[in-house]
Order: structure tokens, then C-alpha cells, then sequence
């Protein structure tokens, strides 16, 4: 497979070519930005020096990559940026003969809303092109395998929805037990608001600090629902993120009354549900970001205690929140192993 990222200067590009590095199936890839055309990618991401060779372009080929047997696209461009850009890019395509046979995963939140209605009220203002937003495949890989496969347009899900769904949808198998509402807290690093520093990220305001933000009104809660309404879970949540002095990694604690419950039906109900999956490990205690950081597990604890209940979820945004679980989905996508370019730890501590 050829690729072509953009946006490869940002947080999640980097991500997709440090992860890209190690996939098997990779040939070439292209990485655009506005501000670095001309230097080597490793100018940027100074990790990827002497791993990852190439240098940004300010476009890619599209020509060239009309030519590849799995020509392939990730867009990590910030919010509402791909939506403006895809009827124009689509155009592009369709000049050369690759608008058909493109794999396009988005990175962001352009296209995760069934739509128009759905996007004004989670990101307010209109959506670019909203005519394309039933041609995306909301891309949740443990959950959406079989309309993954083969599917050209895909929406890559947000970090807390991720981590939120991952932990939600497996208690709507909980029978008379599945809670009508839960209640959510997931804290988040400083990497998840992108590479432009703002005052909320910056180091001296961050470091030392934990505070909420977006109470009850973050923009994930639409996608998250909407996985709620096609899963017919039954279950509602209110939703309160916090801003952790991590650089990377979320941990969400879902709680709700449980009278009843017990620790092993609830576990029973995670082992059904992900099983088979690659990159969910339950663990017994407590999850830690520590142990995710860099991967792309998502690491799930369950408990049932004295009429209570709770799950805990730890991922990487960076990866099982963004470019990792893209690359998964690509790998769903063209036919693949789910794990390719994907089979590393993290990097405790
Ligand atoms: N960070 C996370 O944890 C995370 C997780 C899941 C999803 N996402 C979503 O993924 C997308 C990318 O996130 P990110 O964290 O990689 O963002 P980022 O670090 O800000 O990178 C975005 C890149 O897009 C390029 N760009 C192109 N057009 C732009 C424009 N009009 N304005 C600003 N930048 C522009 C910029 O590079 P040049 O200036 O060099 O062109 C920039 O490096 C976002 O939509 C985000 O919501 C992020």
C-alpha cells in the first residue's frame, strides 16, 4: 500500500508515521503540510529521525497515487478542515481515476454524525458538505468489523468516545442488570488539543493543575449516543471531562447503582464482548495510562461492589484514540490482519 497523510506535521501524523513505520504492507508515504514543505519529516518529529526518511510535500501526488494497487489516505487535519477540502479533493480524484478506489480514514470529527442535524449539535455551525456524510463508516473496530470491511470512506471515532464506547456497550448485554444511566468522568492529557499550543495546554498552566471542562456539554457525546441508539443499549450518561497534567493518555470511570450485580456477571459480559479482540485487555485492579501509552490497547477493569458498579477504561489518545485505531481500521478495511503495524507495547513506565 502507498499512503498519503494529511496534515503529517500535527500530533496525529506523526503518530500515523511512527506507527506506519513498522507496518509490513507500507511502500511509500507522502506527508503534506502547509508551514514545513521541503524539510524531512524528522525536523518535526524528532523521533522519527533515521526511522521514517521523506520530507513534506505541499500536496500529494495524486497522480502518483492513482498508480498504487492500495492507494490509501488519513486526514489529521483539524476540525471542520477536511469537510471544507473534500468536495475539491474528491474533484481531484475523480480527474485522475482514484476517487473509487481511495481508502480516505478521517482522523477528525467531520464525518462521525449521521448528519447535518446531529453535527450543528455537537460542533454548532453548518457542515461543509453534509450530502457526504452517509459515506462514512463510523470506524469503532471492535464494534464495527463487518461494516469496516472493504469500505473505502471511514470516520476514525473520537478519543473519549473511544475510550467511552469501549467501556459503555458491552453493559447493554447485562439484561435486567444493563443501567438505564450511568455516570461518566474521563480525564485526558495535553496532547489530545493538537501540536498548536493554547492556554490550556500550556506547561506552566498545566502541569500542576486538574479541572473539568465541557461539563455535561463535551462535542464526543453525539457520536457516543448515536452508537448507543444503532446498538439499541438503552442507556443514557452524563459526562464530565477533565483536563489531567498528562501528555498523553485517557482514563474514564463509569459508574452507576448496580443492586444485585455481581463482579463476575459483569466481567462475564466484557470477556463476551471482546474475546476475541486484539487490542481490549481486561485487567484485574485498576487500568493505568502508564501501561497503554504508546500502544494501541485499550486496558478495561470492572467492579460490583455493595449495589454499586463501575468500569474503568485506559487508553493512549494518540493511538487507540486516533492513528492506531485508524491503522486498525485500515487493516479491517483492505481484508488484513487487525494487528499489523500495530503488535508493540507501550512503554512503561
Ligand atoms: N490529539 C488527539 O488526541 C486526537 C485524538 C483523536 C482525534 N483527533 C482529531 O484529529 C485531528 C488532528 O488532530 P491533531 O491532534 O493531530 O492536530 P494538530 O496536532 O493540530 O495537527 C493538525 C495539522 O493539520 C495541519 N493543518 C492543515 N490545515 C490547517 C488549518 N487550516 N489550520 C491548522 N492546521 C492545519 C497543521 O499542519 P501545517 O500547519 O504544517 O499544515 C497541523 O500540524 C483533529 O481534527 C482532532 O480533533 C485528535
Amino acid at each position: 500500500m502507498d499512503i498519503a497523510i494529511l496534515g503529517a506535521s500535527g500530533y496525529g501524523g506523526g503518530e500515523l508515521l511512527r506507527l506506519l513505520a513498522g507496518h509490513p504492507r507500507l511502500r511509500s508515504v507522502a506527508g503534506a503540510s502547509r508551514q514545513h514543505v521541503g524539510k524531512d519529516f524528522g525536523a518535526v518529529h524528532p523521533h522519527l529521525r533515521g526511522l521514517v526518511r521523506g520530507a513534506f510535500v505541499e500536496t500529494p501526488d495524486w497522480r502518483a497515487l492513482a498508480q498504487c494497487e492500495r492507494p490509501v489516505l488519513f486526514a489529521a487535519l483539524p476540525h471542520g478542515e477536511f469537510a471544507k477540502q473534500l468536495p475539491t479533493l474528491e474533484a481531484a480524484w475523480q480527474r485522475v481515476d482514484l476517487a473509487e478506489r481511495l481508502t480516505v480514514i478521517d482522523l477528525s470529527g467531520d464525518f462521525r454524525l449521521a448528519d447535518a442535524a446531529a453535527f450543528r449539535q455537537s460542533y454548532g455551525g453548518e457542515h461543509p458538505c453534509p450530502e457526504r456524510l452517509p459515506d462514512f463508516v463510523y470506524g469503532l473496530s471492535e464494534w464495527r468489523r463487518e461494516a469496516l470491511r472493504g469500505a473505502r470512506r471511514i470516520a476514525n471515532p473520537g478519543c473519549f468516545a473511544t475510550a467511552l464506547q469501549l467501556g459503555l456497550l458491552p453493559l447493554a448485554r447485562l439484561g435486567p442488570h444493563s443501567p438505564p444511566w450511568v455516570s461518566i468522568t474521563a480525564v485526558t492529557g495535553s496532547s489530545g488539543s493538537g501540536a498548536s499550543p493554547s492556554d490550556t495546554t500550556h506547561h506552566p498552566t498545566r502541569a500542576n493543575d486538574l479541572r473539568a471542562y465541557k461539563v455535561l456539554a463535551h462535542q464526543h457525546e453525539g457520536e457516543v449516543r448515536r452508537t448507543l441508539d444503532e446498538q439499541r443499549a438503552g442507556i443514557d450518561f452524563a459526562f464530565v471531562p477533565q483536563s489531567a497534567p498528562l501528555v498523553r493518555g485517557i482514563f474514564a470511570s463509569i459508574a452507576f447503582p448496580a443492586p444485585g450485580l455481581e463482579r463476575a456477571t459483569l466481567r462475564a459480559a466484557f470477556e463476551h464482548a471482546y474475546g476475541d479482540a486484539r487490542f481490549v485487555r481486561l485487567v484485574d485492579g485498576t487500568p493505568r495510562v502508564a501501561a497503554v501509552a504508546g500502544s494501541n490497547f485499550a486496558d478495561i477493569a470492572v467492579e460490583a461492589r455493595a449495589g454499586s458498579a463501575c468500569v474503568l477504561v485506559a487508553i493512549d489518545n494518540l493511538v487507540k484514540g486516533m492513528a492506531g485505531q485508524a491503522i486498525q481500521n485500515l487493516n479491517l478495511a483492505l481484508g488484513w490482519e487487525e494487528d499489523l503495524g500495530l503488535r508493540i507495547a507501550g512503554v512503561f513506565p
